[in-house]
Formats: structure tokens, sequence, C-alpha cells
């Protein structure tokens, strides 16, 4: 069995550069981790990991290494680890560091191979089939390794579209194809200009959008917007997790998981107000000690679907007198029936979850609707949603400044601290104001 490797890096674009630059010089299987979390589940009873590598200036929670397997740190201005005894690489993209600091830790070489082209003998380098994708979109003379030093050749440079290339052989089960060696670093340098730019670009956003990658289902969301919610990190990861689950059952229902995929696509007011209303549900509910991944899941998936059939400027209104024209009184009752219909072909979804969509447009004195029920008579979880997602549109219309926080939540008492938004309301409160 081959040796493996745990990568620990937020970004995608890292863990996956970081990949092509090892699997060509090792026969390794590599783990590649996205937070410090998941790779606390990864090292937990396995033996084959033999070396952890890692990026230090990523946001650091603890590793659990009860295993003492050897850490190899990377990041930038890394001197002060001189005098410690992790080793380090200052820049994981620079080959031979990254090998030498590897070398002495796993078992096997990769072979190196070679097809005689032309008489000569051309020296071969492995490559990923995924990553050949992600970072190139020229097409190369690539290979196909049959058996022992047998090779075919399976695309023409400049001839053959890559993609498709790369299609078919995922489809046949095949792993990875072969570059010439002066192919590959070509195709190393255009990865490595991708990073760039990604970097320079990821900058400039940093302040304002992360993507959230889970499977291929992925969105953005501000950390300004998260951070004026108050999330933790350890909810932030809970909410995660939760999701995780979450969209495996929804993956069984095709037509529903692309059509929530859809709507994730691009960042808009209706995006964000249902994701920042599932993390600050999760905030709520961990303070009335009521937080478990049944319950959250229900939250997400009120979250998900609540919106789903409205425009941003009618997902505002609060009393239904606001609007004259019954076309628009129909549309925003509509959204409310057809979000809880939509719901029936879900797998994992509770009363909980179809509760909390019926109602998210009540209000504690009865001036919501549809209904108009008041704060006794809607279900607490209802109320916890309710309460979240009014804070959320406050925010919004404050652009996420706290300034004004305290005296809002303050004004909020006389309508919200009764029934059963008493719990949930003192919650928030405290969350937000202590
Ligand atoms: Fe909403
Ligand atoms: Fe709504």
């Amino acid at each position: 069995m081959n040796d493996s490797l745990l990568i620990i890096d937020e970004r995608n674009d890292y863990l996956s550069l970081i990949e092509v630059i090892i699997e060509s010089e090792f026969q390794v299987n590599i783990i590649k981790s996205k937070s410090y979390d998941e790779a606390n589940k990864y090292l937990y009873g396995r033996k084959d990991i033999k070396a952890i590598l890692f990026n230090l200036n990523a946001t650091c929670t603890t590793l659990e290494n009860t295993n003492h397997i050897p850490l190899i740190a990377y990041g930038k201005d890394l001197a002060f680890l001189k005098d410690k005894e992790t080793p380090y690489v200052e820049n994981p993209f620079d080959e031979e560091n990254l090998y030498s600091a590897l070398g002495p830790l796993l078992t096997n070489k990769e072979d190196h191979l070679q097809i005689e082209l032309d008489g000569t003998d051309t020296p071969l380098k492995k490559v990923n089939l995924i990553t050949l994708g992600l970072f190139s979109e020229f097409s190369y003379d690539l290979y196909l390794k049959l058996s022992g030093d047998k090779f075919i050749q399976v695309g023409k440079e400049g001839n053959d579209d890559l993609k498709e290339i790369i299609e078919h052989y995922k489809s046949k089960k095949i792993t990875h194809l072969y570059l010439k060696e002066s192919d590959y670093y070509k195709y190393l340098d255009h990865a490595k200009s991708i990073i760039k730019a990604n970097q320079s670009l990821s900058r400039e956003n940093s302040k304002k959008f992360t993507t959230i990658e889970i499977f291929d289902f992925a969105f953005q969301i501000s950390r300004d917007q998260l951070q004026a919610i108050g999330l933790t990190k350890f909810q932030e990861e809970f909410v995660h997790s939760a999701m995780e689950e979450l969209i495996v059952d929804l993956k069984e229902n095709k037509t529903i998981y692309q059509r929530i995929k859809e709507f994730f696509k691009e960042p808009n007011y209706i995006v964000d107000h249902s994701l920042l209303t599932i993390y600050l549900c999760s905030m709520i509910l961990k303070k009335m000690g009521w937080s478990n991944e049944q319950t959250i899941k229900q939250v997400i998936y009120a979250g998900f679907f609540h919106d789903i059939f409205i425009t941003e400027e009618l997902a505002r209104i609060r009393n239904l007198e606001e609007l004259n024209l019954d076309r628009e009184k129909r549309l925003v009752l509509n959204h409310i029936s057809s979000a809880a219909e939509i719901l029936e072909g879900i797998k994992g979804i509770n009363n909980d979850a179809h509760k909390m969509i019926i109602d998210h447009h009540e209000l504690p004195d009865g001036t919501g609707y549809p209904h108009g029920l008041t704060a006794n008579q809607l279900p607490p979880l209802s109320c916890v949603f309710i309460l979240a997602h009014y804070i959320v549109d406050y925010l919004y219309d404050e652009n996420f400044e706290t300034k004004n926080h305290t005296t809002f939540i303050q004004q909020m008492q006389s309508v919200w601290d009764q029934g059963n938004f008493t719990r949930p309301y003192k919650c928030a409160r405290s969350l937000l104001l202590d």
C-alpha cells in the first residue's frame, strides 16, 4: 500500500497545485483537507499517513496530531520557525524545496518513465486528470500508460480538445495521463500563474467574499456580514458539516438540487439573507442550548428554500397591506406555498422545516402573514427562524454596520419579548449586545 500524505489548506487551488507537484515525484495517496477540523477526522485512527503538510497562514485551530506524524509547515514569513523543530517550506510551489522536505518521509518515489520519440529518450511526468483540466486549457501531447513501460499517445498538442480527452478518460476510470517533461514544466508554470492571479483576486476580495464549497455545491458569503452576526468558527464548521450531509440527501432529487445550485450561484440579497439567517439561527439555538444536528438541518432546509420563488423587492414586504396590486399579493403568498410544496419532494425534511417556511413572514404581534399568527401560536423553532430573519433584514438595511445595534435590539423588546419569542429574543440580544 502506498503512503498517504495529508495536506491542509483552505484554498482549493493551492491544494490542487501541491498535489500536481508531489504526484509527479512520489507514489503517494494524497488526502486534501480544507480545514483543521476535517483533517482531525482523517487523522483519527489512521496509520498510513506518513506526513502532514499544512498552510501555517491559513485560519488555524488545533490539530489533534496524537499519532505524532511529522508536520511540515508552509506559508509566508516562516523564518521564525528556524529555531523550532517544525520543518518548513517557504514556497510550496517550488518543486525542489518540496521534494527535499518530503523526500526523507515518503518511501516510494515515482519511477522516472520515458518513451522513445524520434530516436531520443524523452522523460515523462504523471498528471492527475482532474488537476490537468483545472489548470489548463491548452492541449498537450498526452500519453496513457498501458503496462510496464508501454505507452500510447492519446492526445496531440494543438489538435485535440483537452476537456474532451479528460472527460473521455475519466469516464473510463483512468485517473492519470502522462506529459512530456518539458510540457509538464510548461503546464506547471501556467498553473502557477493562474494561482498568482487568483491570489491577487482573493486579496482584493478577502474582505468581501469567501467561497464555501461542499462537494460541487458552492456559495459565496461575505466575511464582514458573518462578523456582524458574530458567527464563531465553531458554529460555522458545525453548520457546514450539517450542510454537507444535507447536500447528499438533496442530490437524490436532481431537479431540486440543480435548482438550489443555480439559486446560490451569484450573491445577492435573497441568497445572502437566506444564508445569514441560517448562521444566525444556529448561533441563537446554540445560546438556547438547543443546538443539535437534526434541528440545524431543518433550519438549513428552511433557509435554503423559503425565498427560492420570489424577487428581492417582494421578499422584503413585511405587511401585505403595503401592496396595492392583487397580483403582487398573490405572488407574495405563492412564494410561501410553493416553497412548502417543493419540500415534499425532499428526503430528510420534517415538519419543523415545513413550518418555518410557512411561518417565516409571521410576526409576534400578529401583523405578519399569511395567517396573522401571534407569539403564542407560533412554535419555538419558527420563532427562532422569524427572529433571525428579521434581524438579518435589519442588518442589511444598516449595511452591516453595528453602531445602531443596541438601540435597535432594545426597541425590539416591546414586540418581541413575548410568548414563544421570549427565549430566542433574549438569547439574540445577549449574542449581539454582550
Ligand atoms: Fe426571506
Ligand atoms: Fe419570504
